[in-house]
């Protein structure tokens, strides 16, 4: 198992910018396969989860060529949903993502193909998708009353279409729904308790597929077939986080990220962390794909603060640097209705308490999300990241701010969202001693 280890630095000052959007980078794969010619994809984030939709297309295939750039850039071609059987099956890795999207995709396909994960992914439900793809003519088969993987999906061409209330807002439930819908003989929608990412509704419209939301439900008609168009992927404002909260939380620190993904549906964070009491500035361009733009963080002494309801699916994956954004800061953190948490690449609820608590941090935990009572000095601490990428890299940027040596087992796992923050964080680390 990989080691980090991690030392308090005395400031922070940083222009950088962050690898591509993990989700945008899903889509652009799995939309521009579904279109009816090449597509040139640049900002591509070539880390692990990506790479298991890459091979899973090519298995598939899709003929996808790299162009360059490190693997940011590449080039996919268009099959306009004609899949061929993998013949084998077709391993996730890690990734939800990949593996309920691709769902989706394959529920209309004229074959059956099986989908298997990792340790971490075996564990996740799966029935969340099973049931309205089921419902819709495809037959899946995963393990036990939750539906783990590995799940086998029996294709049928010419899909029902179906109305569908999502009792989670939930992205992938959205978009695995959307995809098949891609395929339905009719029109669907899908509406959801609390409007999730909306990035699978603006690739739909950005490559000219007519989709219709109103309010927090969103329809589609079958039988259509994206045009193929370069997308351009801006940086993930997931990964961004972590940068944010190490400057934020640091009175006069500066920290400049340029290139990032800024669509409303994902910035909670910026909003939270702004009430917690950092300055923040955005510049928005909203002429491609995806809104994106530079933010500018100010850090300043924060504050407590709650986070709940509608915000929740605005900031999901960044609840763990928050957490330790909330230990940073003055005060009692209420996080509350997180209960997906408990369902991520690990039961991210108790990983954070256990490992807050490790830091010498008082959390009290509930089936839905924790209290934190920040404001006393963090102490250096063994960390044990699950294998989730996330909370390594949360508690990575814990230890900068701690006491002592802070030193995170199993780090190997950063590599599914953000090749490069090790040697990001080890040269902000020798910068400032
Ligand atoms: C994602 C949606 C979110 C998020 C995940 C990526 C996506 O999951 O946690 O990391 O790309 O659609 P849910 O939609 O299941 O909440």
């Amino acid at each position: 198992m990989a080691e980090l280890r991690i030392h308090k630095v005395k400031d922070f000052a940083a222009e950088l910018s962050v690898p591509g959007d993990k989700s945008i980078s899903h889509r652009a794969l799995m939309f521009a396969a579904l279109s009816n010619g090449p597509c040139e994809i640049t900002g591509f984030l070539a880390s692990e989860d990506c790479l298991a939709t890459m091979d899973a297309l090519t298995a598939m295939g899709v003929e996808i060529e790299t162009l360059g750039a490190g693997g940011t850039h590449i080039r996919v071609h268009g099959c306009r949903g004609q899949f061929q059987d993998p013949g084998k099956p077709i391993d996730c890795g890690n990734s939800g993502t990949t593996m309920r999207l691709l769902a989706g995709i394959l529920a209309s396909q004229p074959f059956v193909t099986t989908l298997t994960g990792d340790a971490s992914l075996s564990k996740r439900p799966m029935n969340r998708i099973a049931l309205p793809l089921e419902k819709m003519g495809a037959k899946i088969k995963g393990q036990g009353e939750r539906c783990t993987p590995p799940l086998t999906i029996t294709g049928r061409p010419g899909l029902t279409p179906i109305d569908y209330e999502s009792p989670v807002a939930s992205a992938q439930i959205k978009s695995a729904i959307l995809l098949a819908a891609l395929s339905a003989e009719g029109k669907s929608t899908v509406s959801e308790p609390y409007p999730s990412r909306d990035h699978t509704e603006r690739m739909l419209n950005y490559l000219l597929v007519k989709n219709i939301r109103e309010g927090d439900t969103v329809s589609i008609w079958g039988g259509q077939t994206p045009e193929s168009r370069d997308i351009h992927v801006p940086g993930d404002i997931s990964s961004a986080a972590f940068w944010i909260v190490a400057a934020a939380a640091r009175k006069g620190a500066r920290l400049l990220i340029s290139d990032v993904g800024l669509n409303p549906t994902r910035i909670g964070i910026l909003s939270v962390i702004l009430r917690m009491g950092a300055k923040i500035t955005e510049r928005i361009d909203e002429s491609g794909c995806e809104p994106m733009g530079t933010i500018e963080v100010v850090g300043d002494g924060l504050v407590a603060t709650e986070i709940g309801g509608a915000e929740i699916p605005t900031l999901i994956d960044e609840i763990p640097i928050l957490a330790v954004a909330a230990a940073l800061a003055k005060g009692k953190t209420v996080i509350k209705d997180a209960q997906e948490l408990r369902v991520k690449e690990s039961d991210r609820i108790s990983a954070v308490a256990e490992n807050l608590r490790r830091m010498g941090v008082t959390v009290d935990e509930f089936a839905d999300g924790m209290e934190i009572t920040g404001g006393t000095t963090l102490k250096g601490a063994e960390i044990h990241s699950l294998g989730d990428h996330r909370i390594a890299m949360a508690f990575a940027i814990a230890g900068l701010f701690a006491e002592g040596e802070t030193l995170i087992q199993g780090v190997e796992c950063i590599e599914t969202s953000y090749p490069g923050f090790i040697r990001e964080i080890e040269q902000l680390q020798s910068m400032s001693r």
